[in-house]
């Protein structure tokens, strides 16, 4: 590893996995994120020398050695716990898959089947990466983007929509990315781009965290001179 890919001294936040949102005790809507993506980053961000918390949904995998992972179930928890953590961090990297809306009100007691349709008014949950991305002295900011088309459009609209440092997009449908070992990502940020081609998403994470330490240290330079 040389110097500019070396993240000894800095603080990373990641989030990984999905969210689940509740509709009453013992039923959620979730999606197919197993985090292993997200946990292959916190990994690779701990062993090029980072401070690294892991703020985690529901999923089956153990926690890096040296990472500090905490567990959330919701969105909206997520949320809270991103907002507690980041003003410390010098690097937020959101690989979770947050669902997108969750239903407006979750029931106290289980359901019961009255009739044939059931009706369930979801509402928009927080975009906790903009959010971020939107903070006074914000960190460098990275995304993730899933596309099942126009994959670079929509990843660049994304990178500059939400303001975010650097953005990793990859393919997705038809078994590709979600529940895989192996991935292939397109990393976009404002100055330049890098494919890193398929492969197990643990050296694609190492690759991916090298590269955006590099950008982090130019970017973190820039600042210092003004
Ligand atoms: N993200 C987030 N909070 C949300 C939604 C998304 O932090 N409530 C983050 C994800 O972790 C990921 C990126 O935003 O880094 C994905 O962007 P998003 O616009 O949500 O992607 P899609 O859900 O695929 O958006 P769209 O349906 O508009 O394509």
């Amino acid at each position: 590893m040389s110097h500019t890919e070396s993240l000894a001294g800095v603080r990373v936040v990641v989030t990984a996995g999905p969210t689940r949102e509740p509709i009453d005790p013992v039923r959620y809507i979730s999606n197919r994120s197993s985090g292993k993506m997200g946990f292959a980053v916190a990994k690779a961000a701990h062993q090029a020398g980072a401070q690294v918390t892991l703020v985690s949904g529901p999923v089956s995998l153990a926690t890096p050695t040296g990472v500090n992972r905490i567990k959330v179930e919701s969105a909206a928890e997520m949320h809270d716990v991103v907002q507690q953590f980041i003003s410390g961090a010098d690097i937020f990297i959101a690989a979770a898959a947050v669902a997108d809306y969750r239903p407006q009100q979750s029931a106290a007691q289980k359901i019961k089947k009255h009739s044939d349709t059931m009706h369930l008014e979801l509402v928009r949950n927080p975009d906790i990466l903009a959010s971020v991305a939107a903070l006074d002295n914000a960190p460098f900011t990275v995304g993730f983007a899933a596309e099942t088309q126009d994959m670079e459009a929509n990843a660049r609209s994304k990178l500059m929509g939400k303001r975010l440092d650097m953005i990793a997009a990859n393919q997705v449908g038809n078994k590709v990315a979600f529940d895989q070992d192996d991935n292939e990502l397109l990393v976009i940020w404002r100055g330049g781009s890098k494919l890193l081609p398929m492969q197990d998403k643990q050296t694609l994470a190492t690759n991916l965290v090298a590269c955006i330490a590099r950008q982090y240290r130019i970017a973190h330079s820039r600042e210092e001179k003004q």
